[in-house]
């Protein structure tokens, strides 16, 4: 017994030892906060300002001037300067950089690594506007956490998503990125993709970045990194509500945006950031800056250098320098002269510290750096599965003339047009680990194929869309022998993503070319246009039977539109943009304002706003969307026709299919307040449900709409509500509804 007492004795004494050695923060028992706090009273401001800065060390994404070289930025690791680096993909790219983080630099603080996950990460996804479509929050979750999933197995712990930019202009390459036009669906779509991304912050998930803050999605005219003007009414009940439902759904961090908000980019604007961002939504995780956003403070003439720079940033509540390398440059300097106080520059490198704490960083550095699970669980059969479906429940119905869709798999198709048989040009700007083999998504001659399909195939237009005549002519000369056309329209994936404003998007003419030739073999036509925004289809229309919207689909894009044609899946999705009648209307959407001359019924005779050459509607209103089957709505019931504050209104309506086949239907709510101290909005969506219907089969569908939902934010971001008359508006798209009116007290 005396032995093993003195056996123990000084194992006992040494691991007391070891106890007292491990810094605080090295303590996996202690909490987060502590450990934090531990670690800030052993850095040395030059190491804070390190955690500030995030490097590019991989494929530039975004402009890349001064870049300091591998080699330099090696350095930098090995010193603690550098707190994240962007664009760095794989387990053994990561983990080598991490080890210099964590075995060279002083006190060992890792890298948190991070990539613009946007659609996926090697199974590619439907693009997030094509995703919103389905109205179905459950689904874009899902597909955030696969792609979580997959790229946490390849060595990274965040990503640059989900852009919740409000975008009301197809012109704008960016449209693509986020939810459309409406700001409640794209605040609960907004929220379930960060869910789907964070999870619980397991090994399978990765941080999100709402992005990209604020009110980026109205660029000016739709050209990237313009300007942006827009008061604060309309920034508030507009542009913010998905921000703040992201944020709400616990995104851990935020983007700063390009742009300038009240004079003021957004970057260094106090109001954004520490006023709405931190003070009134409580925002705890950290801010990055969009790259070199803090530099263009420059070009904006808002900032005269680095330091400058430096200083507006941090003192208005931004954090990570995403690769200006002013902060880790200039914040030692400003510290020392009090230009910075440490209680600031403190706040900000614990928010990210506290988040590479949360994620287990600390504890294993390592963490996503096994490649077991690099080899398991990415691009797994499972993954496309679970895409094919997105991809199926993205794709738009818009015309369907004599129910020419589906088709019957004996068909002898006639498949037109370069996109359909080009894998290349499929997918768009955000799939950077994704276009090479085997990640290539299916394109549509392979998915018609894989479908049993009989087809003939040709070209019909050129990659760069200039007009050709023979490739139509040869195009028509198949299509003479087929039973149906097939024709793929629409632009290349290429032009769908950042820096891809372009000024006409439509139809291009030698497509139209095509169409023209295509018509007089008397065949019916069928088309599917592809593009990452909703494309002007006016003139294109009149000469298809069916138009099928394909979006970017993401790597199963051939077999879904073939699941589509074929009626395998009954289309159930609804454009969550305006299709514009022409370009010239853009921006169009469904939740504006009325004007003072509204319309000619108005008692305005031919002196009301409007175009003299087009409607003032657009060719597809926000909302639409064809089935396979067709439904009624009747029955529109209010349970009381008035309500008070705290109170819920019930109501009902009857949606029957009165087709031949089951289908899924969204049905969507709106609302408008007649007469309120700021003007308010024709229609505001405030509550969709998509159902299932057997054929014949007729359901009552409840919501229940909360005095809240009644309010509207005045010009400092508080809601308000106000007594007075509302409508109801019940359909199945923003233009065709029941109405019923009810008071608010
Ligand atoms: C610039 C883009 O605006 C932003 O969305 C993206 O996350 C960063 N580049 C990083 O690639």
């Amino acid at each position: 017994m005396k032995k093993l007492i003195l056996l123990l004795l000084p194992l006992h004494l040494f691991s007391i030892t070891v106890m007292a050695q491990t810094p605080a923060y090295k303590n996996k028992q202690l909490p987060v906060d502590k450990r934090v706090a531990d670690l800030l009273t052993r850095m040395t401001v030059e190491e804070k300002a390190g955690q500030l800065n995030q490097l590019n060390g991989g494929a530039f994404t975004g402009p890349a001037a001064n870049d300091p070289g591998q080699k330099a930025k090696m350095e930098m690791v090995r010193k603690g300067q550098v707190g994240s680096m962007l664009n760095v993909t794989g387990v053994t790219e990561t983990r080598t950089i991490q080890d210099l983080a964590v075995k060279e630099s002083r006190l060992g603080i890792p890298i948190i690594f991070a990539f613009d996950v946007i659609h996926g990460y090697k199974t590619i996804f439907p693009i997030p506007i094509a995703d919103a479509c389905a109205w179905d929050p459950a689904l874009s979750q899902q597909a955030t956490a696969v792609a979580a999933k997959e790229a946490s197995a390849e060595g990274l712990h965040w990503t640059f998503a989900p852009m919740v930019d409000v975008s009301r202009d197809p012109r704008w390459g960016r449209v693509m990125e986020g939810a459309g036009e409406d700001p409640y669906l794209g605040g609960v779509i907004g929220a379930a993709r960060v869910k789907g991304f964070q999870g619980n912050f397991g090994k399978d998930n990765i941080l999100a970045c709402v992005k990209h803050f604020a009110v980026y999605g109205a660029v000016e005219a739709g050209r990237e990194y313009n300007q942006v003007s827009v008061d604060r009414v309309n920034t508030w009940n507009f542009y913010m509500p998905p921000y703040k439902a992201a944020v709400a759904a616990g995104a851990a961090t935020v983007m700063n945006s390009f742009n300038v908000f009240e004079g003021v980019p957004a970057s260094a604007n106090s109001y954004l950031v520490n006023e709405v961002l931190k003070k009134q939504w409580g925002f705890k995780g950290f801010l990055v800056s969009d790259w070199n956003s803090f530099g263009e403070m420059v070009q904006h003439g808002y900032a005269k250098d680095n330091k400058d720079i430096a200083m507006k940033a941090i003192n208005a509540g931004s954090m990570m320098d995403m690769e200006t390398r002013a902060m880790v440059s200039e914040i030692p300097g400003l510290v020392k002269e009090g230009k910075v106080s440490m209680k600031t520059l403190d706040a900000a490198v614990a928010a990210i510290l506290t988040m590479k704490f949360k994620i287990g960083l600390f504890d294993d550095p390592y963490i996503n750096c096994d490649p077991q699970r690099e080899k398991n669980n990415v691009f797994t059969a499972e993954h496309r599965n679970i895409s094919r479906d997105a991809a199926r429940k993205s794709i738009l119905l818009l015309k369907n003339n004599e129910g020419i869709l589906p088709l019957n798999r004996a068909a002898n198709i006639a498949l037109i047009g370069r996109w359909a048989e080009s894998a290349d040009d499929i997918f768009d700007f955000w799939v950077a680990n994704a276009k090479s083999d085997p990640y290539r998504p299916v394109t549509l001659l392979e998915g018609l194929k894989n479908a049993g399909a009989k087809i003939k195939y040709a070209r019909g237009y050129q990659d760069d869309l200039k007009p050709d005549n023979a490739l139509a002519d040869e195009a028509a000369g198949i299509a003479n022998n087929a039973d149906i056309v097939i024709v793929n329209l629409g632009i290349s994936g290429k032009l769908a993503g950042e820096d891809r404003s372009i000024a006409m998007p439509e139809i291009p003419e030698s497509q139209l070319d095509l169409l023209r030739a295509l018509k007089k073999t008397g065949k019916k036509i069928i088309a599917v246009v592809s593009a990452g925004r909703p494309l002007v289809l006016t003139k294109a229309e009149p000469y298809c039977d069916a138009i099928v919207y394909a979006w970017i689909l993401g790597t199963e894009q051939g077999n879904a539109l073939a699941d589509v044609i074929f009626g395998d899946y009954n289309p159930s999705a609804k454009t969550v943009m305006s299709f514009p009648y022409a370009v010239g209307q853009i921006p169009v959407y469904y939740n504006h304002m009325n004007t003072s001359r509204p319309s000619s019924t108005d008692g305005q005779g031919n002196w009301y706003s409007r175009y003299r050459d087009i409607p003032n509607d657009p060719l597809y209103p926000f909302g639409f969307g064809l089935s396979y089957t067709t439904y009624s709505y009747s029955n529109l019931k209010l349970n009381r026709n008035s309500l008070k504050k705290g109170e819920k209104l019930e109501v009902t309506v009857a949606v029957k299919n009165t087709g031949s086949r089951a289908g899924e239907e969204i049905v969507q709510l709106y609302i408008r307040d007649l007469i309120a101290n700021q003007i308010r909005p024709v229609k505001e969506l405030k509550g969709f449900e998509k159902i299932t219907l057997a054929p014949g089969q007729e359901k009552t569908v409840r919501f229940m709409l909360d005095s809240d939902m009644l309010s509207y934010y005045n010009s400092n971001g508080v809601l308000t509500i106000e007594p007075g008359e509302f409508r109801v508006f019940i359909g199945g798209n923003s233009r065709d509804v029941l109405e019923a009116k009810f008071n608010f007290e």
